[in-house]
C-alpha cells in the first residue's frame, strides 16, 4: 500500500516576520490552515497512513491539530527534521515508516484544485513502478524546477530554478515514488546551496528511464503559498470559489466520510470540538444530506 510523506518544516523566510514564530503550514489559507490542502490531497489519492514531517518546535503543534487522524479513518505520525536539509531528506527520514512501500510526498505549502484531480491522483497511486511527477505552465518558472519536454512528453531537461528558464513548465510539490525512492535520495549529495535537491532525484530516476512527467493543464490550478501574494492569492481563490459554490475545498472530514473512512458518528464528534465556527455549520450541513 502507497504511504504519504508531508513535508512541513522549513523556514518560511519570504514570509517574515509572518513566519518568524509560526510554521508557514499552520498558517491560514482563508478558512483552514495551509496544512488541510496538501493533506486533502494525500485523502484524494486514497493515502490512508501518512507521515507528517516538521521542525522540533513545530511538529507538536501539527500532533495538536491532526492528532493520530482516527478522526479522519487515517493513520497520522510525525517526524521532526532538524535542519532543512532539502526535500528528498523526506524520504530518508520516513524510511522506517514507509517499510519498502511505494510512497507520495506533497509539500505542505502546495494547493492543487481542479477537475479530474481525485482520478489522476488515484490512477498514479495505483502505479508501483517509478516516479511521477507533474507539470503546470506558469509565468515564473525561473522560481521553480522547470522541465523541458518534446511533443510527446519525453523529457529533454529538468532544471532548479534556472536564470534562462528553456520552457514555462514549472514541476510542482508532488511527487510519486516507487519503493526505492529513500535508497535514491541516500546516495544524493548536497548542492552548492547545501541542500539535497528533488531535482537530482528526478535525475536518478530519468537515468533509470523510470521518471514520467503528466502535466496538469488549463483546468487544474496549482498554488504555492510561499511568498506574501501568493499567500493572500491563494486565500482569495479558495474563498471565492468556497462562497460562489458553498462547498468547501480541502474540508477533511467530507472526504473521509465520502470515502467511506469514518462514519456519521465520527464528525459529529469533531463538530462538537468546534464550537461556533462556520467550518462547524459546514459540517452540520454536510450531516443533514443525503449521500450519494
Ligand atoms: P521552500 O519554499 O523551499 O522553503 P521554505 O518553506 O523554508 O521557505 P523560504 O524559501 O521562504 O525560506 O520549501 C518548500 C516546502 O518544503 C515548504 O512546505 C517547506 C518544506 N521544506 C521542509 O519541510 N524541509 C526542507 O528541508 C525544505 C527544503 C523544505
Amino acid at each position: 500500500m502507497r504511504k504519504g510523506i508531508l513535508l512541513a518544516g522549513g523556514k518560511g523566510t519570504r514570509l517574515y516576520p509572518l513566519t518568524c514564530v509560526v510554521n508557514k503550514q499552520l498558517l491560514p489559507v482563508y478558512d483552514k490552515p495551509m496544512v488541510y490542502y496538501p493533506l486533502s490531497i494525500l485523502m484524494l489519492a486514497g493515502i490512508k497512513e501518512v507521515l507528517i514531517i516538521s521542525t522540533p518546535s513545530d511538529l507538536p503543534l501539527y500532533e495538536d491539530l491532526l492528532k493520530d487522524g482516527h478522526q479522519l479513518g487515517m493513520r497520522l505520525s510525525y517526524q521532526i527534521q532538524t535542519e532543512a536539509r532539502g526535500l528528498p531528506e523526506a524520504f530518508i527520514l520516513a524510511e522506517d515508516f514507509l517499510q519498502g512501500a511505494p510512497s507520495v510526498l506533497i509539500l505542505g505549502d502546495n494547493i492543487f484544485f481542479g477537475l479530474g484531480l481525485q482520478s489522476v491522483l488515484e490512477k498514479l497511486s495505483s502505479q508501483i513502478e517509478g516516479m511521477n511527477v507533474f507539470s503546470y505552465p506558469v509565468q515564473n518558472p525561473q522560481d521553480y524546477g522547470v522541465v523541458e519536454v518534446s511533443p510527446n512528453n519525453k523529457i529533454i531537461s529538468i532544471e532548479e530554478k534556472p536564470i534562462a528558464p528553456k520552457s514555462n513548465l514549472a514541476l510542482t510539490g508532488l511527487y510519486f515514488c516507487d519503493s526505492r525512492a529513500p535508497s535514491f535520495a541516500k546516495k544524493l549529495t548536497p548542492s552548492a546551496r547545501g541542500e539535497l535537491e528533488i531535482i537530482d532525484l528526478m535525475r536518478a530516476y530519468h537515468q533509470e528511464g523510470a521518471l514520467s512527467i503528466n502535466p496538469l493543464g488549463r483546468g487544474a490550478a496549482w498554488l504555492d503559498t510561499g511568498s506574501p501574494d501568493s499567500l493572500l492569492d491563494a486565500a482569495n481563490f479558495i474563498a471565492t470559489i468556497e462562497r460562489r459554490q458553498g462547498l468547501k475545498i480541502a474540508c477533511l472530514e467530507e472526504i473521509a466520510l465520502h470515502k467511506g473512512w469514518i462514519d456519521q458518528f465520527m464528525v459529529r464528534k469533531t463538530i462538537q470540538a468546534l464550537k461556533s465556527s462556520q467550518y462547524k455549520i459546514y459540517l452540520e450541513t454536510l450531516l443533514a444530506q443525503p449521500m450519494d
